[in-house]
């Protein structure tokens, strides 16, 4: 799969125009809270706030979204870091390297802006098992957790990446 696809995906900066996109991908994270409503608002935040700090790609294969991520300030802001935030690939095109080429964007985007750190709440390790791994072989430590920060068996996990050079 992986050969089949990836020479021919293509990642951009998202538009206006990709938001429904992003949301039927944002559909498929299962989720007892109604997250398109949550990325909807953010998404046009951020595309309607010049001063916006951050950025959000897209994965296209022959011009169809296929992937998503974004970085901001995030819930501790720093002059040192920003948060990634939405990373999601249609499950139909899964481990063809998509998440790893939005990724090098993003790792490009906040080196180049003097940033140290890539940090993300990574949620739910035992369930998310996938993410998590994904992580892990992406040079992510967990670097904190609160136990049922959210809710019973939902803890906090806070992934970090020192970022040494641009990828
Ligand atoms: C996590 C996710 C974004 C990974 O996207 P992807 O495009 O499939 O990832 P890549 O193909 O770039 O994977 C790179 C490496 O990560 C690891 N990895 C990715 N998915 C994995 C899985 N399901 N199990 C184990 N390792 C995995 C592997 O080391 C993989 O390399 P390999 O395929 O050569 O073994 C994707 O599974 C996804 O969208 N999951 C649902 C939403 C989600 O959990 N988002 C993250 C929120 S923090």
């Amino acid at each position: 799969m992986k050969s089949e696809y990836n020479k021919d995906i293509y990642i951009r900066h998202f538009k206006e125009a990709d938001i429904p996109a992003l949301l039927n991908l944002i559909a498929q994270i299962a989720s007892s809270e109604d997250l398109t409503k949550i990325a909807h608002i953010q998404f046009s935040n951020e595309l309607a706030s010049p001063d916006h700090e951050g950025s959000r790609f897209v994965a296209t294969l022959d011009g169809l979204v296929v992937g998503t991520m974004g970085c901001a300030r995030g819930p501790i802001p720093s002059s040192q870091a920003l948060w990634a935030d939405w990373l999601i690939v249609d499950s139909d095109y899964q481990r063809c390297g998509i998440a790893s080429l939005l990724y090098s964007e993003i790792e490009k985007y906040a080196f180049e802006r003097g940033k140290r750190y890539l940090c993300l709440d990574i949620g739910n390790i035992d369930k998310e098992r996938a993410a998590y791994l994904f992580h892990l072989n992406n040079g992510f430590q967990i670097i904190g957790q609160l136990p049922d920060y959210w809710c019973d068996y939902e803890h906090l996990n806070i992934m970090a990446k020192f970022l040494t050079s641009r990828k």
